[in-house]
Order: C-alpha cells, then structure tokens, then sequence
C-alpha cells in the first residue's frame, strides 16, 4: 500500500517542481485541465439549460424561454429573470447553434416570443414607448417586478438586440429569412430604437449599483447599433437613428479612457478608482473576429485592453486571501472592483473567466492577423508574463512570436485553473467563492457562471462570434456632438411655502435633472410668487416620453438640503419632439 502510493506519488512530485521549465510537466498541467474543460463544459450547458423554462429541471414552472438567473430564493433571492443575464446566455446559446448545434433552435424561438412579451409589460421603468425596456428583471411569470431597484439599466435592451441579431443573420442565412424579418426583427427593432432614444442619458451599471455612465452599457450600445443597421438593411427595414447614433456613442466610448485604464463609471462620483471587470466584459462581449487591435472599440488585442487587463487584475492581487503569494504574472481569482462589499466582496466565477476569455480572443486575433504589437501602452502587461519583451512588432513565424502566444495562452489557462481549483466536485457554478477560503458563495448554480464558461472555453478552441463589421466601424468622430435631442418642456409648478433666503429646486433620476445630486439640482423661480399663491416654477427641456421620478427639495439659507418625503414622484414627459407639459405639485 505504501510503496504503491510512493510509486504513483513520486513522479508527480517530481512534476510539480519543474512545474514552469519541464515541458513534461507543462503537458500533465495541460490534460488535467483539457479533462476539466471538458467536463465542465458538458455541466455548464446542462446549467444552463436547467435555468430555462418551460422545461430546465431547476425552472420549474417558469415560461417559456424565460431564463431565471439562479434558483436561489433566498440568500439571494436570484428567482427572476434579467434582461442582461437573460441576454448574455442566450448570446452563448446562438453561439452553440452557429456552431451547429441545431438542438438549441426551439430554445432560442421560445426566447424570441418571452422578449417580445415582455417589451409590452409596463413596469416602474415605464411602458413599452417610455423607457420601459430599461427595466433590468422581472418576475419570472413574466410580470413587472414593482419593488425598489436599481433603474433603469440601459444594457439590457442592447444586449437583446445583439443576441437577437445574431440569430436573425443565421437564419437569414439558414433558409429562415421570413422568420428573422417577421418574429425577430420586430423585437430588435425596439430595443434598438431604446438605444437610439436613451443611451446618452445615465442609467444603473451592470452591477445594478452606480447611476451614471457605464462603459459596459456604452460599449453593448455601440455594438448592437452596428450590427442593427446591416441587419436592417439586409432585411430591407428601417432602423431610424441607429447609423447616426453609433458613431456619436463610439466617441463618447472613447472618455472612459483614463490613459492606463477605463474607468469603468463616469459622470457619477463614486469614489471608486474605476477598475472594473466591466471594462474585461466589455472587451469580450464586444469581441470582432474580424477585427484588428483597435483601441477605439476596446478589442481583446488592443493596447488599451491588455493594459487594462492587467490594471483590472492587479487591483484583485493583494486584497483577496485566495490570492495572496500569487506572483505577478501568474493569474488570480478576479471580482467585481476591488471596493465591492456585496457578500463582502469576493472573486466571481464569471469575472475570472472573462479574464481569460479576453485572452484567448487577442490570441484569436493575433493569430488572424499574422502579427503581435507591443507598445508602450501594452508594455507592462506583456512584461508580466515575458520579462524579456520589449516594444516592436512580431512576426508569425519569429520565435518571439510563438513565446509571446504561449505566455498568453499559459496566462488564460491559469485563468481557468483558479476557477478549476474553486469549482466544487460536481461542477456547480454559484455567483462567487470566498474570498479568504474559496468556497462556493451567494446565488447557488447562476445561468450566466456557467454561460461565461462556456463563452471563454469556446474561445479558447478558437470557437468565436460572428463579426459585427467592426472593421467598417471603428473610427471614431473627431468631436462628439451627441444625438439630435427629442426634448420635450416640461414645467415643474410647485406650491411651497418658504421663508426668505430658502430656495426651492427639482432633482431626480434624468441627467437634466441633475440625478439626484442636490448640488445639481434644477432651481425653480420664485418669480410668481406670492402669500396667497406660494408658486415656484421651472421650465426644463427634458426627453421626450420618458417615464422619470424626481423630488423637490428645499435649500436653506444656510445651505442645508431639506429633502420632501417619500415616496418619490413620476412623471412621464410629453411624446414627441418639441411638445410640452406641466406638472402642478405641491411640497410635501
Ligand atoms: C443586488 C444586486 O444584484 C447586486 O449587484 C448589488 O451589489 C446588491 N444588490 C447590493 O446593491
Ligand atoms: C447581481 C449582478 O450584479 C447583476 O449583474 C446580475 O444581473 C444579477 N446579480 C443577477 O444575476
């Protein structure tokens, strides 16, 4: 017994310590992690699918094409369906069947018709004309989910879109062209006009945290806008506003660039530093096979995205236990941002792979394009993982070429190798794993855990995405001048008492209004006013159509903010461009 454990034990210890120089052991390194993809990937799909209704073996009861998050209840309450989670799978899922797994076609039909169900659910978002689409999850029977929440949220929408558009060029390409004009473009149609009429107003980030600007949610736009006027025009319809609006949101992308990193929430102060994992989403979902290193679109390749990369995962190293004594260069479980307290702050499944994914499809695009860049800006990454590299352009072909690839390619499989060592025996998928023991955390068997591993494994056996024509589309404006306004005016009338020296204002949830921030808050006029008839009023160009809340709020003298009481106010503004409304309030 003993000598038997001695004779299977010693050659792996040997193994294990020449780990980095033996190819040998490089090679074991490799299959056990080969098994694991493997493995992983049969779990993962099954995951997935056990999420979907009407017949995912942990959904059940739920509609068709309706995909819960997780079937956690409780400890998160996770049994709801977002429009971004909902959105990336099915992404992953479209994937698989351009790939040619057909079996998946009735899934994505049934996807098709629980959208466009659920772009005719008002909910507190608003109505199907109104910023509903923005709302981020519903209940799972397919109504308005009408607690307090983080919205609107402005990817999912243009998450949809792309997901969608996918599908379409497939089936136009599949003998499916009717399918894809009548039932699916309709559904794109909308969320695309959403993204055309919203994606210069601020919104909740993907976190569902920060109200403000969010790269992820500009980049998803940009994307989807793209890819919506070639599918337009191929189907022979309308995308009204969408060649216009791409290239204005493409510019406005461009400020998130902090010029070693994206910071990943702007015109909100946060007090974060921005690195984010929603920059690495981003990279990824935004992914163009056919496309070069381009900064302006964040490709994986591109200077800025590896420098990010690297900025993004160095901010990971030091403050997680499970990656304390990992030596730079070597990869590391990834969260959210560093500042996160949400379970108090933890690495995530989907977060670690998306780190890899990014590398797999720079390795991708390299490949494709016959050569590598290092510059100034992607110096410090390459040299974490190639001390000896220096600034230049590398050949396919050249020996530095091939060490460069390899050390990439190492580099996202240790990606992969963190979430090996944290996955549990049977393949279970949760949201997150502790960040001092790496055990399984929050939301048990989460769809999209289990849909970014199938994304960065796909990657990694060269597997990708269709283009977006990224290429025709990756050069920014040289000014930006945002979109032709739709506004409509909108005239605040309240009936507040005040004493000399205070101050009434308006404040809310549109960036006219200056999103809640009393300092940026709209001041009304006291111009009318009188004893018997205490009027203050405001005019305020806002968009057109348009559910919002706001509040007044009172400043005093002194400078002290008195806010009214709850619960907040709504108001949907005029439809259409140039018209107007009035709301009469009175303070309370
Ligand atoms: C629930 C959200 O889903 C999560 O992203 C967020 O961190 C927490 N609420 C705390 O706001
Ligand atoms: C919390 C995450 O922050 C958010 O992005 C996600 O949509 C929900 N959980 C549901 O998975």
């Amino acid at each position: 017994m003993l000598l038997s454990w001695l004779v299977r034990a010693a050659p792996a210890a040997l193994l294990l310590v020449g780990v980095n120089a033996s190819p040998v052991a490089d090679h074991r390194k490799r299959a056990s992690l080969d098994d694991f993809i493997k493995t992983q990937t049969e779990i993962s799909l099954k995951g997935v699918l056990a999420n979907i209704g009407p017949d995912g073996s942990k959904a059940g009861g739920v509609p068709a094409g309706i995909v819960v998050a997780s079937p956690s209840r409780s400890n998160p309450d996770y049994w709801y369906t977002w429009t971004r989670d909902a959105a990336l799978t099915y992404k992953a899922l479209v994937e698989r069947l351009i790939a040619g797994d057909t079996s998946l076609k009735q899934k994505i039909d049934d996807y098709v018709t629980a959208q466009a169900y659920l772009q005719g659910v008002s909910n507190p978002s608003g109505g199907p004309d109104t910023g509903g689409l923005g709302e981020p999850k519903f209940n799972v029977d397919r109504t308005a989910f009408t607690g307090a929440w983080g919205r609107p949220q402005r990817d999912g929408p243009a998450l949809r879109a792309t997901a969608l558009t996918i599908y379409a060029n497939w089936l136009i390409q599949n003998g499916g062209a009717t399918q894809a004009k009548n039932t699916v473009w309709p559904v794109i149609a909308k969320d695309l006009a959403y993204v055309v009429k919203y994606w210069n107003q601020t919104g909740f980030d993907l976190w569902e945290e920060v109200n403000g600007s969010s790269y992820f949610t500009i980049a998803a736009s940009h994307r989807a806008l793209v890819e919506g006027v070639a599918l337009a025009t191929k189907l022979g319809q309308q995308c009204t506003g969408c060649a216009e609006a791409a290239p204005q949101v493409l510019c406005f992308a461009q400020s998130f660039w902090t010029g070693s990193y994206i910071d990943s929430n702007i015109n909100v102060n946060d007090g974060r530093t921005g690195k984010d994992v929603n920059s690495i989403i981003s990279s990824i979902h935004t992914f163009d096979p056919n496309a070069n290193c381009t900064d302006a679109t964040f490709q994986p390749c591109s200077a800025r995205a590896l420098a990010n990369h690297k900025a993004v995962a160095d901010s990971f190293r030091s403050i997680y236990g499970v990656n304390k004594g990992i030596a730079q260069g070597r990869a590391v479980g990834i969260g959210r941002y560093s500042e996160d307290v949400y379970y108090n702050g933890n690495p995530w499944y989907l977060a670690t792979l998306a780190a890899a994914e990014q590398l797999y499809s720079a390795i991708y695009q390299w490949d494709k394009q016959g050569s590598i860049t290092v510059n100034s800006v992607s110096l410090p990454f390459f040299r974490d993982i190639l001390p000896s590299i220096s600034v230049g352009t590398y050949q396919k072909g050249s020996s530095t070429y091939a060490s460069i690839l390899s050390a990439v390619k190492t580099y996202g499989d240790d990606f992969i190798a963190v979430v090996q060592k944290y996955t549990p025996a049977n393949g279970a998928l949760a949201e997150q794993f502790d960040r001092n023991n790496g055990s399984p955390l929050s939301a048990a068997d989460l769809t999209w855990s289990y849909a970014a591993f199938l994304t960065a494994t796909e990657r990694r056996a060269g597997v990708v995405s269709p283009t977006w024509d990224e290429p025709s589309n990756n050069v920014p404006p040289k000014a930006c001048t945002g979109t032709p306004a739709c506004n409509t005016k909108t005239t605040f009338n309240v009936r507040a008492t005040t004493t000399f020296g205070e101050n009434i204002y308006v404040t809310g949830q549109l960036t006219q209004l200056g999103n809640w921030s009393p300092a940026d808050a709209k001041p009304l006029s006291a111009s009318k006013y009188t004893n018997s008839d205490p009027l203050w009023f405001a005019e305020i160009e806002l968009p057109a159509g348009t559910v919002f809340e706001y509040k007044y709020i009172r400043k005093t003298a002194n400078g002290q903010v008195v806010w009214e009481s709850d619960p907040n106010r709504r108001f949907t503004t005029a439809v259409g461009c140039g018209s107007t409304a009035t709301v009469n309030d009175t303070w309370r």
